[in-house]
């Protein structure tokens, strides 16, 4: 499983401390601009940069940075290492935020640096933490180039290599191109990396269907497990397709985990509007709420068990709703939040805005529109979306 992008600037210079409400260990600092939120519980004033379940995630979660530069990247993998399962660079992000800082897809036009930057992290942080180091790309226009630069990345030392089966022009509706799969997972394998393969993989049978097929080790799932998390269900458990029939199963649990990791509130709310379907009312109730409390209600969740209580709480903790700010103040701290986003590069708000932006354009016809309140969004820190972007291993 692998959690946002996180870049390595801005995992520098936080700090690591467990969040006694949640069990969660988060990295933070003060945020850059001049945020300051006197509604909030002062921890609560310094951005979270990342956060991981121990209990939950260890030894399952990957954490991936966005880097152009070795030394940082060494610098910020060393801060969760001892933390994680694994650290991947991501050398796919087509995106400008990402692509102008020579981050990302950027990489795979200088794969020296590229090679430095995994033969730094093999060297001082895979090998003295003994944990896996990977490379998530994309593949060239031409299949050579594809082929040269893989025969590179995989001496570098790392254990596994994501290929996202399309060029980086390519926007997400088009369809992912399985032509260099094969070369590509023929190549990790003599060399004895891991190959996952990415792209337009929408359930288990599928993903095992063309790991068999192209011969490879795993398949990432990102999109699908957005609106459907069922999508990892084995066939023999009921598959992928019956979260259209059980849907309130799925957003009841889904709720017991947002309350108990108090997952940021904006991210919680796209989540639900990926997961409900735009033809139910509890579609539009689930739009029109404002915090957890109005969410467990218009949901109906309200009598289990003590669900509204903990809403409660939870809001208490977040902040939320935030009714004492005017419009205008609301909408300085949307233009403060997005230029610290700006300023650090970190993309991952978008989708604690509801507009997950990275690396997908959004433009799917049938995308819906959320509606997320500006105070999702007040201390500019990331979004759990640890969710959208799974691995799924043979
Ligand atoms: C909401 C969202 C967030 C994403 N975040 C990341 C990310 O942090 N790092 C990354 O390498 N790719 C990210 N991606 C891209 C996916 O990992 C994946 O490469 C791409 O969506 C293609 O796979 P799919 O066809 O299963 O969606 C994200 C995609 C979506 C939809």
């Amino acid at each position: 499983m692998a959690g946002p992008e996180t870049i390595d600037r801005a995992m520098i210079g936080t700090t690591r401390r467990l969040n006694p409400h949640t069990n969660t260990l988060e990295w933070s600092r003060l945020p850059t601009s001049k945020l300051k939120n006197p509604h909030l519980d002062p921890e609560r004033r310094e951005s979270v940069l990342y956060r991981i379940h121990p209990e939950l995630e260890k030894g399952r979660l990957i954490y991936q940075m966005g880097t152009a530069n070795p030394e940082r990247a060494v610098q910020a993998a060393k801060m969760v290492a001892a933390d994680v399962a694994g650290i991947d660079v991501n050398s796919g992000c087509p995106k400008p935020f990402s692509t102008a800082g020579g981050m990302g897809a950027a990489l795979l036009k200088t794969p020296d640096l590229l090679v430095d930057i995994l033969t730094s992290l093999v060297e001082h942080v895979g090998k003295p933490y003994e944990i896996g180091i990977s490379v998530k790309i994309r593949i060239l226009e031409d299949p050579a180039d594809t082929r040269a630069l893989v025969s590179r990345l995989v001496k570098t030392g790392i254990t596994g290599l994501t290929v996202h089966c399309r060029t980086t022009p390519m926007r997400p509706r088009e369809r992912a191109i399985r032509d260099q799969l094969r070369m590509v997972g023929d190549i990790c394998r003599t060399a004895g990396v891991a190959c996952v393969m990415n792209g337009d993989v929408t359930s288990r049978a599928e993903a095992l269907q063309l790991m068999r097929e192209f011969s490879v080790d795993g398949a990432m799932i990102a999109t699908e497990a957005e609106k459907n998390p069922s999508c990892f269900r084995p066939d023999a458990e009921g598959g992928p397709h019956e979260w259209k029939s059980q849907w309130k199963t799925v957003v009841a649990e889904y709720m017991q985990l947002a309350l108990q990791v108090e997952n940021r509130w904006g991210n919680t709310k796209y989540l639900l509007g990926q997961m409900i379907p735009g033809r139910e009312d509890a579609y539009k109730r689930m739009n029109q709420s404002k915090c957890y409390t109005d969410v467990i209600r218009a949901l109906g969740l309200d009598a289990e068990g003590d669900l509204l209580e903990k809403a409660r709480v939870v809001d208490q903790h977040l902040g939320i709703p935030n009714a004492q700010l005017t419009p205008a103040q609301k909408r300085q701290r949307v233009k403060d939040s997005l230029q610290q986003g700006a300023d650090q590069g970190e993309k991952e708000q978008s989708a604690d805005q509801g507009e997950a932006k990275h690396e997908t354009d959004r433009d799917e016809p049938d995308a819906k529109r959320i509606k997320v309140p500006d105070s999702a969004i007040v201390d500019g820190s990331m979004a759990s979306t640890a969710e959208v972007a799974t691995a799924l291993a043979a």
